[in-house]
């Protein structure tokens, strides 16, 4: 006999990542164009090789400790002096998907509700739903800002959390810290702050987290440490909210070797300036060509968006496919409509097919 599933879990979306095609050029999941630094490389294959990372054993406290530590220096040279944090203002996850999994199931039970300004990164929406929560939308303006007023106007009682990607994918645009400070201070919802990208962003939001109880930020090795394969990020949250955030927490999803892996790409600070060099060198190189065609909207990110229209986002997708280039059709973005695309931003090589393949058409 089939036990049902439960029925909210029945109109969840299956998470569809960028396509994966042997021999193509995948631009499709704003991934780090070369990989992680090659310090960072040495550093596991030395400490499995050596046994210092003990793999039979489980992920280490004092590893974890470490890091923690490692994150707290390295978020408070981007944050203001007055800033002051602790290394119990930082946690860890499984990616930032894996903090975010655990910020959901503290703060949403059945029927509770989270505010999402859309388009945005679909998983916000997902995990809200697994945890028997309502999310709500408000359609983001033409240029893809928050309209402020109206998202705090559509708080209600039930309102629990709001998600603020910022660099948002997938529009690559960053919410003005005076609008977020507005947005904090009016609603008695928490605020998750996702900045995924934000290493390509010119600021962060960061400190916001000491002035507020209600502001987190989360982060991620995916993108500017191009660690995305061993899924490690972390969030760094007012300290009265540590205690609910391991207790819920899997134990031991972060695993040995990211957690070494984070370790050495935060002091690896050339390759980090390297690789934020490169993505603004040519980010604006897309944009200039693309946009001599295109819209294509000011990004913050390691990616851009760009609007094909009057072609279909798809068709441009499959004519894009055929010539070997994944990019990311965004009509699967709630609210992001038919005529969108998202490409990653590549090396001059690869952004050079783009330009060529798409201004050809
Ligand atoms: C806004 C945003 N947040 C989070 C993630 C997931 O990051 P991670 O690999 O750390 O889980 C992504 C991935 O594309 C993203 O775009």
């Amino acid at each position: 006999m089939r036990v049902p599933v439960r029925s909210s879990i029945q109109e969840i979306e299956e998470y569809k990542p960028g396509k994966l095609v042997k021999g193509a050029l995948k631009l499709s999941s704003n991934e780090h164009p070369l990989g992680p630094s090659p310090k960072v490389i040495r550093e596991i294959v030395k400490s499995i090789e050596e046994e210092e990372l003990k793999l039979s054993k489980y992920p280490w406290e004092k590893n974890e400790a470490e890091l923690r530590n490692e994150i707290l220096r390295y978020v408070s040279v981007s944050a203001s002096a007055s800033a002051r944090m602790k290394k119990d203002n930082i946690v860890l996850g499984a990616g930032v998907d894996g903090v975010l999994d655990t910020l959901v199931k503290i703060f949403i039970a059945n029927g509770d509700e989270a505010l999402i300004p859309v388009p945005t990164f679909s998983l916000y929406e997902s995990l809200v739903k697994i945890a028997g929560g309502v999310p709500r939308y408000v359609k983001r303006k033409r240029g893809f800002s928050i309209p402020v007023e109206e998202l705090i106007s559509s708080c209600n009682k039930k309102t629990k959390l709001i998600f603020i990607s910022s660099p948002n994918n997938p529009t690559g645009n960053c919410i003005p810290e005076d609008e977020l400070r507005l947005i904090i201070e009016s609603v008695d919802a928490m605020i998750i702050i996702d900045e995924a990208y934000v290493e390509f962003a010119d600021s962060s939001l960061v400190n916001l987290v000491t002035e507020y109880e209600n502001a987190v930020v989360v982060r991620t090795f995916s993108k500017a440490f191009g660690l995305a394969g061993l899924r490690i990020g972390y969030g760094i949250i007012p300290e009265w909210l540590t205690s609910a955030y391991k207790k819920i927490l899997i134990p031991f999803s972060v695993n040995s070797i990211a957690i070494k892996a984070a370790i050495a790409s935060l002091r690896d600070h050339e390759y980090l300036r390297k690789t934020v060099e490169l993505v603004k060198q040519e980010r604006a190189f897309l944009t200039e060509n693309l946009q001599r065609v295109f819209k294509v909207y000011p990004s913050k990110a390691n990616f851009v968006l760009v609007d094909v229209s009057p072609a279909k986002s798809s068709e441009v997708y499959a004519e894009l496919m055929k010539r070997g280039i994944i990019v990311r059709d965004c009509s699967s973005f709630r609210g992001a409509g038919d005529s969108f695309i998202r490409v990653t931003v590549g090396t001059r090589e690869q952004n050079e097919l783009v330009v060529e393949a798409l201004m050809g058409k």
